[in-house]
């Protein structure tokens, strides 16, 4: 925890007796930092509005201290998804999950279950004696209200793992010598197992204080997985790309498969038969690049082609209708741009797909 801790409170402040350089260099051997009250310069963002307040007022109640160099003791808010698949995660690698908050029962019994050794509480407050980082895994829209109801004691960190927001939405929590940022794994977390599986390989977009920053790449490492920055004022892009490759994929497979159900194949057979075209399709976008990878009626301007699928969607599948007009239009454009139609094709099939909206 050196790497982004305070030095405990009764030593804040304190001077320093001089030490001789055979001394010196053998405390940093030891990776013990020398010099925490210079890192502790930067550890707060200059941005916060109550940054003078929190300083005058250090928040410096005695809770738990990992050992110099040992992974953090951690503490989860939400024993959804996201926290329980963390949980188990961290803790199969060897990093110590202390506690979990979840405000339901079944809940909390289940994560105990799948961690082990671990405090459950009701309530997330409770669970800030136990730990120093604290991981806020509750729905984007319930975060800034639980940072709201926490105070952090000196020395703590506490992280969220919402794709969308920056790590200032947990600046609530904070008090003088604590650190905020944010970790956001680029899985989906449907199933545990599997979400354990695919963190393997993954990518994890973090940001916050500067010195979290490595313990947060140390934690993607430790998962199997790579820690990335991403430039200011891009995260919403880069998760609106993220509810697209998986949520959005999501729905175009049960738009597959409803089509694939009039043609008498159950869910089972319509991804074994799809899987594969949508396997090589993927494969060629990394072989030959995204718009090379576009075949279809809309890169021939088959513009009776796309006449017949329209009038059996209205048919036999309304329901998915729009996402294939949503997709045919993007498709044209991208055939466009490739040069692969004719202007005239391409105007029949605009018109045929602006009638449909
Ligand atoms: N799902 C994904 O694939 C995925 C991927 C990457 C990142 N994320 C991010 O991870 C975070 C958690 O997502 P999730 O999928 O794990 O959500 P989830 O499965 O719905 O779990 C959310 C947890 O937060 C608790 N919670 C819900 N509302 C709350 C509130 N108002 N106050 C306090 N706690 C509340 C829930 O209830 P209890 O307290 O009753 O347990 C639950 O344990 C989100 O920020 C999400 O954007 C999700």
């Amino acid at each position: 925890m050196r790497a982004w801790d305070d030095p405990p409170p009764d030593a804040a402040g304190e001077d320093l007796p001089a030490l001789d350089p055979q001394t010196v260099a053998e405390v940093e051997a030891a990776g013990i930092d020398l010099d925490p009250d210079a890192r502790r310069a930067h550890d707060v963002r200059p941005t916060l509005d109550d940054r003078a307040h929190r300083d005058a007022d250090p928040h410096t109640h005695p809770h738990v201290r990992s050992a110099a160099g040992d992974p953090p003791v951690i503490g989860i808010v939400g024993a959804g998804a996201v926290g329980t698949t963390l949980g188990v995660a961290l803790t199969r690698a060897g990093w110590p999950v202390a506690a979990v908050a979840s405000r339901d029962a079944q809940r909390r019994s289940r994560f105990s279950q799948l961690v082990g050794g671990t405090r459950a509480f009701a309530e997330p407050n409770a669970l800030l004696d136990e730990v120093e980082l604290i991981i806020v895994a509750v729905p984007d829209d319930a975060i800034a209200q639980v940072a709201g109801g926490l105070r952090m004691y000196s020395g703590q960190a506490m992280i969220h793992t919402s794709g969308l927001l920056g790590a200032e939405v947990l600046a609530p929590a904070m008090a003088a010598g604590t650190q905020i940022g944010s970790f956001h794994p680029l899985v989906s977390f449907a199933d545990t197992e599997l979400a354990i599986a695919a963190l393997r390989g993954a990518t994890v977009a973090v940001e916050g204080d500067e010195q979290l920053l490595d313990l947060l790449a140390r934690m993607a490492a430790i998962l199997g997985a790579t820690a990335v920055r991403l430039a200011p004022g891009t995260k919403a892009a880069y998760h609106a790309g993220a509810v697209l490759a998986a949520g959005g994929f999501v729905a175009l497979l049960d738009a597959i498969a409803r089509l694939a159900a009039v043609a008498g194949l159950d869910e089972a057979g319509a991804l074994a038969v799809y899987g594969r075209l949508i396997e090589q399709t993927l494969g060629n976008a990394r072989a030959i690049g995204i718009a090379g990878a576009l075949t279809g009626p809309m890169t021939r301007g088959d513009v009776g082609t796309l006449r017949a699928h329209l009038a059996e969607l209205d048919a036999r599948a309304p329901g998915v209708r729009d996402l294939y007009v949503a997709a045919a239009r993007r498709e044209l454009a991208l055939a466009e741009e490739r040069g692969s139609l004719t202007p005239e094709a391409a105007a029949a099939l605009r018109d045929l797909l602006a009638k449909r909206a």
